[in-house]
Formats: C-alpha cells, sequence, structure tokens
C-alpha cells in the first residue's frame, strides 16, 4: 500500500521593499556593502541619484526577496529620489556620529519622505532602523548613544550603533530590521504595538532633548532672561513632573532633570 508523506508547507515567500536615507557621506552605500558583499571601500564614491540591488534572506521559515534603494543623500539629487519613497516597508536612517549635522538632519528625511508620499504616507506601516554610523572613530564623536538613542525610540525607531568600517552592528542591526519588517507583513501590514510602546512620550524624549542643547539656565527652563520667581518657580514644576526619575524612563531623564534643579537654583540666587 502506498503512503503519502504530508508535504511541508513552507510560508510564502515575502518581497519588501527597503530604502537608505541620511546625509550624504554618511555610510548609507557602506552599510549595504558591508552585509551584502562583507568588505568596506574606505574611498568615498558618491551614490549618483539612486542604487538598486536585491538580496534574499531568510527569516525563520520564510524566505525574503529584499529589494534594496540606496538613495543619494545630496540634496541635487532630490527629483530622483523622490520617485522611490512609495511602498517601501522598511527605511535605514543613517547618520554619522561624528557630524551632528547629519544628526539633526534626520528630522528633515522624515520630512521629505512624508512629503513624496503625500496621501500615502502611513508611516505606522513601515520599519524605521537608525543607524548611529562610524562609532569605529571614537575620537571625532559628537553625538553620544544617549542621544541618538533618544530620538529614535520616542518615535517607535529601532536604534542601533554600526561601523559599516568595522563591520559592528551590522548583522544584527540588518537581522533586526528584516525580522520586523516580516512580523509587519504578518501583523496585517501594521508595525507590532509592543515596538512602538517604549515606555515614555515622544514629549519626554523632545523636553530632554532641548535640555540637553540649551545654551543657559534661561534658556533650559524655558523661560525669558528675567523672568520673575514665580515664573521660574512655574516652570520648574512643569519640567520636574515630566522629568522626575520616578515617572520617566526616557534615557537622559535623570541627567535632565538634574540640569533643570540646578538650572531653578541658580536663577533663584539671582532673582530678588
Ligand atoms: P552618498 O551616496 O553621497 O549619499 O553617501 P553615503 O551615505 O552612501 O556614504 P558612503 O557609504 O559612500 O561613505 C562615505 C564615506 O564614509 C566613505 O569614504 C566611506 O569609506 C566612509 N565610511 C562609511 N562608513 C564608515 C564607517 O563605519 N567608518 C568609517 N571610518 N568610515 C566610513
Ligand atoms: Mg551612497
Amino acid at each position: 500500500m502506498e503512503t503519502t508523506v504530508p508535504k511541508r508547507r513552507d510560508k510564502k515567500s515575502l518581497r519588501v521593499k527597503v530604502i537608505s536615507l541620511g546625509n550624504a557621506e554618511v555610510g548609507k552605500s557602506c552599510i549595504i556593502k558591508r552585509y551584502c558583499e562583507k568588505r568596506f571601500v574606505p574611498k568615498y564614491l558618491a551614490t549618483i541619484g539612486i542604487d538598486y540591488g536585491v538580496t534574499k534572506v531568510q527569516v525563520r521559515d520564510r524566505e525574503i526577496k529584499v529589494n534594496i534603494f540606496d538613495m543619494a543623500g545630496h540634496p541635487f539629487f532630490y527629483e530622483v529620489r523622490n520617485e522611490f519613497y512609495k511602498d517601501s516597508q522598511g527605511v535605514l536612517l543613517v547618520y554619522d556620529v561624528g557630524v551632528r549635522e547629519s544628526f539633526e538632519a534626520l528630522d528633515s528625511w522624515l520630512g521629505e519622505m512624508k512629503q513624496e508620499m503625500g496621501s500615502q504616507a502611513n508611516m505606522d506601516s513601515i520599519v524605521f532602523i537608525v543607524c548611529a554610523n562610524k562609532v569605529d572613530l571614537t575620537k571625532r564623536r559628537v553625538v553620544d548613544e544617549g542621544e541618538g538613542r533618544l530620538w529614535a525610540e520616542s518615535r517607535g525607531f529601532h536604534y542601533f550603533e554600526t561601523s559599516a568600517q568595522s563591520g559592528e552592528g551590522i548583522n544584527e542591526m540588518f537581522q533586526a530590521f528584516f525580522s520586523s519588517i516580516t512580523d509587519m507583513c504578518e501583523n496585517g501590514g501594521k508595525r507590532p504595538v509592543s515596538e512602538v510602546s517604549v515606555g515614555f512620550t515622544k514629549e519626554q524624549a523632545d523636553t530632554i532633548r532641548r535640555i540637553r542643547n540649551s545654551k543657559d539656565s534661561w534658556d533650559m527652563l524655558g523661560v525669558k532672561p528675567g523672568a520673575t520667581r514665580e515664573e521660574v518657580n512655574k516652570a520648574y514644576r512643569k519640567l520636574a513632573v515630566l522629568l522626575h526619575p520616578d515617572k520617566c524612563v526616557a534615557p537622559g531623564s535623570e541627567d535632565a532633570f538634574k540640569a533643570v534643579v540646578n538650572a531653578r537654583t541658580s536663577l533663584l540666587k539671582n532673582i530678588k
């Protein structure tokens, strides 16, 4: 008698589209090259418009075919880039930890993307990974881990420290990226909620960032120079409620809270 062994059915393979974004020269192409070709090119070869490549990866029992669109960061290529934002499931947002401007530009990269996607701009259906790149160049580093992580995680994005030069963080970052995209596709195209809820609010994260970058104590408390005791105390109480370490788990909240306490003390000393 013939017996039929039921065939193991693999889940259907997935096709996904990912794009890389970030200022020119931050290392987008090198990160992709390090992952796909396991090599590093020290000479800067600016991407002209877009580079396209395909790679296959295995996530659990699924084969994923990844179409990678590596964008040029130079403003000159805006007209070429804007065609390619649509229908992406994943975005690599890259900055250079040695160039503050490239970190501060991340918001405008998100802005360009939203604008070009128009009515399609449903950012909850896209997995974002922030790569703090060139961590091998420790001496020239100006954006620390806390600041980068805070920016990323307060938006529900993953954060990885990477070096295309040494390979640090690259495989881990891509594994997390592809596995999250697969989770999202299996979750009906929505980013799973657990990734988004990080235990602190965007307001808390933005406030910590503002405090870190404030130029003096007045600025830190968000009051005008020459403000009264009452105004200083009112601003202090608002920040204390928002950032008190018992209530706020955002990275850097403790330092920000201490800075606010010190700012208030030094201002009150000089106000009659
Ligand atoms: P555009 O295509 O112009 O947008 O730039 P890009 O972001 O693709 O930068 P690219 O990958 O071409 O790298 C720019 C320069 O930085 C090159 O000289 C790379 O060798 C160098 N580079 C990239 N990643 C790293 C890194 O992790 N460490 C170090 N030390 N250098 C890096
Ligand atoms: Mg490039």
